[in-house]
């Protein structure tokens, strides 16, 4: 395979069509595709949803063939994590950042198994959801310190026909839980037309954004915030490139969304 493009797709299954998107971009870019299915347990916190997180094995064997996807990597706890491992890697700093300051430790159970995973499959480039922006961001600091000889690619957020972003944690939604959780697409919207009116000051755009989602009473705001989308420092003005982002709980269920600024 050398000279080849070795495109890679890790995932925790229960797959949707914003994984198969990204399995679709690495197969019109690559020569072959690889795509994971490991519910990492290093990234849940204890009385998270590890437990009961959807696993939809056969089902997402399906999606992947169909999709044309050339080895399937699903391994299972014992070997991702032998009896006597202790090796962790933590991105410092931007770890703690955003998700990773609402879940301790969660972007270090990432950081490690995407890097245990880059060693498996030695891919060329790797393909991740713009929808976890503060997981790429983590991801790209990893990739750039520890030398790993890999692209990371961006992929856009894929949406359900009502603007909430598809999540594998959506199955836990009630109907009207579901209901309650547009309210996170529908204010970035209206942050995004505030920017485009020419508002660029974070703390106008915070206080909006904060106006909306404190208004839709079935939700609690884990965090809004405008950030540098490489270092997830908050900015004074929100600039082209700029993430916008939001983290609410719908009853149990946390929900992330967010968007770029144009
Ligand atoms: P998981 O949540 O299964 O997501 C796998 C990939 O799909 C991630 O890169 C995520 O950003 C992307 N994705 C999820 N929903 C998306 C959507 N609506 N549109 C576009 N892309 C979407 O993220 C993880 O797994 C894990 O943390 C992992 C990186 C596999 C490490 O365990």
């Amino acid at each position: 395979m050398r000279g080849s493009l070795l495109g890679f797709v890790p995932t925790m299954g229960a797959l949707h069509e914003g994984h198969l998107s990204l399995v679709r971009r690495a197969r019109s870019e690559c020569d072959a595709v690889v795509a994971s299915i490991f519910v990492n347990p290093l990234q849940f916190a204890p009385g998270e949803d590890f437990a009961k997180y959807p696993r939809t094995f056969e089902a997402d064997c399906r999606s992947l063939q169909m999709e044309g996807v050339d080895v399937l990597f699903a391994p299972d706890v014992a070997e991702m994590y032998p009896n006597g491992s202790v090796t962790t890697v933590t991105v410092s700093e931007i770890g703690d950042r955003l998700d990773g300051s609402s879940r301790p430790g969660h972007f270090t159970g990432v950081a490690t198994v995407v890097a245990k995973l880059f060693h498996a499959v030695a891919p060329t480039r790797a393909y991740f959801g713009q929808k976890d922006a503060a997981q790429l961001a983590v991801l790209q600091q990893m990739v750039r310190d520890l030398n790993f000889d890999v692209e990371l690619v961006g992929c856009v957020i894929v949406r359900d026909w009502d603007g909430l972003a598809l999540s594998s944690r959506n199955k836990y939604l009630s109907g009207i839980e579901r209901r309650h959780a547009r309210v996170l697409h529908r204010t970035l919207l209206q942050l995004q037309g505030m920017i485009a009116e020419g508002e660029r000051q974070s703390t106008a755009l915070v206080r909006g954004g904060m106006e909306t989602l404190k208004a839709e009473a079935g939700i609690r705001v884990d965090y809004f915030a405008i950030v540098d989308a490489n270092t997830l420092l908050p900015v004074t003005s929100a600039e082209t490139g700029t993430l916008v982002a939001v983290a609410a709980y719908v009853g149990s269920t946390r929900l992330i969304d967010n968007f770029l600024v144009a």
